[in-house]
């Protein structure tokens, strides 16, 4: 899988791109307000966050919040003189901070979420961010859609704090007003601005338009952000079945399910169904190329009928030199590995296999391709299963590797407007626990209180 020998800790700077490359990216949000630009932004700044790359969202509402907490339609009339210096004083606080944070904090991506909704203040941010050896991103959305409009507005807007404590259908027409007022002087990015690098998505990406994409970070974010769509639909995660491994305490390998991981792979079908699936809803299956997630997936695609996936991808983190091995033995084969590996288990890489930062890289289509899907079921293995877990809920990298994911319980997640909505469902089948404590090498250890049931 990789190429690492080292049996060692990473060094953490190596991120998703060359780590040779010192580009810095502002992605400037460009749009009327309720076009989904603070959600594009949220999910590219969890993107690069899982991807390991330091970026940071700079809101200008929040900004000019502190200087105007609770403005009315009438402050964002561009005609409206008091209401104008504050909100260019919000801007230039807001660019101000996101410079320091580039020179300071070693920042690689900064977000600059506004309207910037004049060609006046891009070309004032490009040449800022230009001065300041930064390259420009911007990424337009547009949408005449009055149905997405109004259900945006009412989703997100009406419980703003800029409406705290207001009647919603009062908050709702006044922020109507609110982007009537920017709509007079509204200029979507045209030929004008042909030498900016930019992506426009028009009506939430049935059509997307790319210009001078320049290198490698800003295609993949382009990439990411063309992909996104606000289609309600969920993702089911499941570890496969409980397998003979498993009941043995080794890792890695390919053996079967057991007797208990079968029921599992039967009882699945019926799982799902009672988690909730919209009527008429196609559901795909992906599993890893492995035998127990194909055979725990087997039932549910034979009475299901939808269509299976096997992705390399999905295979367990590869162990290396310890494939085959219980935590006991590696903790006497190999002492110092075992150590490193508590010591900092995202970036340790087994001899001859991988790490969870190594997992996280090659998953990166496998989230590009969640990102463009509709509801996808994915069985697949305990580390790989963290990774994808951990991109959903922004996850930090020192959790994440030691999170518990229980055998033969199914977790449905929903994607909402800000965040993901979590369910779990449990078979009532018995499994072991794979889950391992630090600085611990027992075999099956309760991941409540730490002992060491007898199976
Ligand atoms: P503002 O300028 O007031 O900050 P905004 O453009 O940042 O507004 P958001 O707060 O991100 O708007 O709006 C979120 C809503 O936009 C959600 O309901 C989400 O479903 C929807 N949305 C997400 N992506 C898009 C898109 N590409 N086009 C239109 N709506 C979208
Ligand atoms: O024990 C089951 C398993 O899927 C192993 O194959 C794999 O090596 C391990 O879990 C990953 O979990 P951890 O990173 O906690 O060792």
């Amino acid at each position: 899988m990789s190429s690492g020998e080292s049996g060692r800790t990473e060094s953490a700077s190596k991120t998703f791109y060359a780590s040779s490359d010192d580009t810095k990216i502002c992605v400037v949000m460009v749009g009327l307000p309720a076009r989904g630009k603070s959600l594009i932004a949220g999910k590219a700044l969890r993107y690069l966050a899982w991807v390991g790359i330091s970026a940071r969202i700079f809101n200008v509402g929040t900004y000019r919040r502190k200087l105007s907490p609770h403005p009315l339609a009438n402050f964002f009339d561009p005609h409206n003189p008091e209401g104008e210096k504050m909100r260019w004083a919000a801007a230039e606080a807001a660019v101000s901070d996101m410079l320091k944070w580039f020179k300071e904090s070693n920042g690689v991506v900064g977000i600059f979420d506004a309207t910037n909704s004049t060609k006046q203040r891009r070309a004032w941010i490009h040449k800022t961010c230009t001065e300041a050896g930064i390259e420009t991103l911007f990424v337009e959305s547009s949408c005449d859609d009055e149905e997405i409009i109004m259900h945006n507005i009412l989703e997100v807007k009406t419980t703003s704090p800029d409406y705290k404590g207001q009647d919603p259908e009062v908050a709702a027409q006044d922020f109507r007003n609110r982007i009537r007022n920017y709509e007079k002087v509204y200029e979507t990015i045209d030929d004008d601005e042909k030498s900016y690098t930019y992506v426009k998505l028009i009506n939430v990406g049935s059509t997307v338009i790319i210009n001078q994409i320049k290198d490698y970070l800003s295609s993949r974010l382009v990439y990411y952000i063309q992909n996104l769509h606000i289609k309600p639909r969920s993702i089911w995660l499941s570890r496969h079945g409980e397998s003979e491994f498993n009941l043995t305490g080794k890792i890695g390998g390919d053996s079967d399910i057991s007797t208990r991981g079968e029921a599992y792979a039967r009882a699945l079908p019926g799982l799902l169904k009672q988690s909730g699936v919209p009527p008429g809803a196609k559901l795909t299956i992906w599993t890893s190329t492995l035998k127990r997630t194909i055979q725990t997936a087997r039932h549910l695609a034979a009475e299901t009928g939808y269509d299976k996936l096997e992705w390399k991808a999905l295979d367990e983190l590869d162990s290396g030199v310890c494939d085959g091995l219980t935590y006991e033995e590696i903790a006497e084969k190999y002492p110092e590995d075992f150590a490193a590996r508590d010591e900092d288990k995202y970036n340790y890489r087994y001899r001859g296999g991988e790490s969870y930062r190594d997992v996280v890289i090659r998953l990166e289509p496998i989230i590009m391709e969640l990102e463009r899907s509709d509801n996808i079921i994915i069985v697949t293995h305990q580390a790989v299963l963290r990774c994808i877990y951990s991109y959903f809920h922004n996850m930090s990298q020192e959790q994440s590797p030691w999170m518990e994911v229980p055998l033969h319980t199914l977790i449905k997640l929903t994607p909402r407007a800000y965040g993901t909505e979590e369910q779990r469902f449990k078979a009532n089948i018995p499994a072991v626990s794979t889950w391992r404590g630090k600085g611990s090498s027992a075999k099956h250890q309760d991941p409540v209180d730490g002992t060491q049931p007898n199976h």
